[in-house]
């Protein structure tokens, strides 16, 4: 299973592997990324299993891998992993949100061969990050791990994702990760999948709110210029294009599951019909080239238009699959976030309910992230 296959000219080995070794984590936070039905501890791969998978991703050309979850600091055999990952050759990211790292664990995780820390912060100031975490004595918590991150000599990435209830502060959390030591602060606009979707009513700031938070960062690049690199990532709502998502789908990248699904997006899921294969029964290679849903919409030949006809189509790929499912019902159309879109009107419209958001109304309740996922909205 382990031995490298032959990979054909047409479709590019994967760069990096995004493995959600587990979905339990100690915060909850209302826009997570992971599935709003969770997956359970009880059907989570083994050690055994996930060093077969990083061995197999290494021989298929993989480079980077991404340790992530829920909270990956919550399985115990983290640093075993982080081992075998070094050894295979790969490239090791541990994404977390600080919370179950002690400062002995880190120097472990280090002695592994760990190569870098993405952190999350929920907001540069305590309160609020509990708040939005769900987790109170978060925030201290996280604050111990950037140093001690700094004490190993690990380059520090911080992620902030930045929704109504931080945003008059989007501009401070790059201040604030670089008082951390980060190399790297990566400011991520909401993207409104999964539970942040759920929550969309409580998280999605006004187009004004908006607009200054996003002047106030690039602003800030001139002054960080060659301290800390600023990644951006802009809202969706407010653009007249997609992102290029995932780069392309299955054009770089695979996730895997807590029970061993291989996935071309975290959100894969969310679209019916297609065929995920289990890293159980496949290897990484076979799933890369032959699964199915990574199969699904390779390429160009699945557009509709205006996507088929577009001059920008190798560039942004037609925008995001599973926003396009979620939006029109169908994930082959265009996404709805660009302005040719036969169904733009539909985002137009979700967006002008929050134009005049007032910034000083208390942000509602929020869903939190949990193991039980809540009963479907009436
Ligand atoms: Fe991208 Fe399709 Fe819009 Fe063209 S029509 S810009 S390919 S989403
Ligand atoms: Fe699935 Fe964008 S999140 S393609």
């Amino acid at each position: 299973m382990n031995a490298p296959q032959k990979i054909p000219e047409a479709i590019p080995a994967p760069v990096g592997i995004l493995a959600e070794l587990t979905h339990r984590c100690p915060l909850a936070c209302p826009y997570c990324s992971n599935p709003v039905e969770l997956d359970t501890r009880e059907g989570e791969l083994d050690t055994e299993t996930w060093k077969r998978v990083f061995s197999e991703s290494a021989a298929a050309g993989v480079l980077h891998a991404h340790l992530s979850g829920g909270e990956p600091a919550s399985r115990r055999d983290l640093t075993e992993i982080v081992k075998h990952c070094h050894a295979v050759g790969l490239y090791t990211n541990l994404i977390t949100s600080g919370v179950g790292i002690n400062e002995a664990r880190m120097h472990e995780l280090a002695d592994a061969g760990l190569d870098h820390v993405q952190l999350s912060i929920q907001d540069a100031e305590a309160e609020s990050a509990d708040r939005i975490g769900g987790y109170k004595g978060g925030f201290a918590r996280k604050m111990d791990v950037a140093k001690w991150v700094n004490e190993v000599g690990i380059p520090l990435t911080v992620n902030a994702v930045i929704h109504r209830a931080n945003i008059a502060r989007a501009g401070r959390m790059v201040e604030f990760a670089y008082e951390l030591g980060a190399r790297r602060v990566e400011i991520a606009h909401t993207q409104y999948y999964a539970w942040a979707y759920l929550n969309r009513q409580a998280l999605m700031p006004s187009r004004a709110q908006t607009e200054k938070a996003v002047a106030e960062v690039e602003a800030l690049r001139k002054v960080y210029a060659g301290k800390i690199v600023i990644d951006h990532v802009v809202p969706d709502y407010y653009a007249k294009y997609p992102k290029a998502c995932m780069g392309g789908w299955a054009k770089r990248t695979l996730n895997v599951t807590p029970h061993g699904k291989a996935l071309p997006c975290h959100a894969a899921e969310t679209i019916p019909g297609l065929e995920f294969w289990n890293v159980r029964d496949h290897s990484i290679s076979d799933i890369w080239f032959n699964a199915p849903a990574f199969n699904a919409f390779r390429g160009e030949d699945w557009m509709v238009e205006p996507c088929r006809s577009c001059p920008r189509k190798s560039q942004d790929h037609g925008g995001c699959r599973c926003q396009a499912m979620a939006l029109t019902g169908d994930a082959r159309n265009a996404d709805p976030i660009c302005h040719l879109s036969p169904f733009h009107d539909k985002v137009a419209a979700i967006a002008a309910t929050f134009e005049e958001v007032d910034a000083n109304v208390p942000v509602g309740d929020y869903v939190y992230r949990t193991l039980k996922a809540p009963a479907p909205a009436a």
